[in-house]
């Protein structure tokens, strides 16, 4: 349906990961009030298949809203937060759940923010690690998968806020971006 995608990662290689990093969750977290905390829209997949396999009786979701990218394939490095949170995070242990870390610009900025809002623990997430764009360095406490330094697309994740519903991660052929 798309020759511009090459798959990278499948359907069921996902299901396997989030599978396994719920586990993770679920064995650290036990008698924890947990808030999955999930930036959008990238991670809005990622969150809804991750939530489900988690085995813990206390979780909260919410959403925040940030821009790093605009409509494009390159991050400006500037994050804004368009939509904040609105759950307390006092005695909660908050987890950020990230479709993809690629220069670390994003997560940085969040973190600055949210520990100031005093949470018992605060932890990252992320099922993609893209680990040679990393520009600051950031501690990620649950990751799926190293990626190449390539744009993907799918899970969650767009271009030009395209291919959020393929259902496996894919990468985008150059030809398509390097127009910009
Ligand atoms: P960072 O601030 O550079 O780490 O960028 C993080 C955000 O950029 C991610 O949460 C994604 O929304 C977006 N992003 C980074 N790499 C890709 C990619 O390969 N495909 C789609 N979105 C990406
Ligand atoms: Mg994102």
């Amino acid at each position: 349906m798309h020759p511009e995608v090459e798959p990278l990662i499948s359907r069921t290689d996902i299901y396997y990961t989030v599978r396994r990093i719920a586990q993770k969750i679920t064995d650290k977290h036990q008698g924890h009030k947990i808030v999955l905390l999930s930036v959008l829209k990238g991670a809005f997949v990622f969150l809804a298949d991750l939530a489900r396999e988690i085995n813990l009786p206390d979780i909260e979701i919410d959403f925040l809203s940030v821009s790093s990218y605009g409509d494009g394939h390159q991050s400006s490095g500037k994050v804004k937060i368009i939509q904040d949170t609105t759950i307390d995070f006092k005695g909660k242990h908050v987890i950020i759940v990230e479709d993809i870390i690629d220069t670390g610009n994003t997560l940085s900025e969040l973190l600055k923010i949210f520990e100031k809002r005093n949470p018992a623990s605060l932890e990252i997430c992320a099922l993609l690690d893209k680990w040679e764009a990393r520009k600051v360095e950031i501690k990620i406490d649950y990751v799926g998968r190293k990626v190449p330094l390539e744009f993907l697309v799918g899970y969650g994740l767009d271009y030009a806020q395209k291919y959020r519903n393929l259902p496996f991660i894919g990468i985008l052929d150059p030809s398509i971006y390097s127009k910009e």
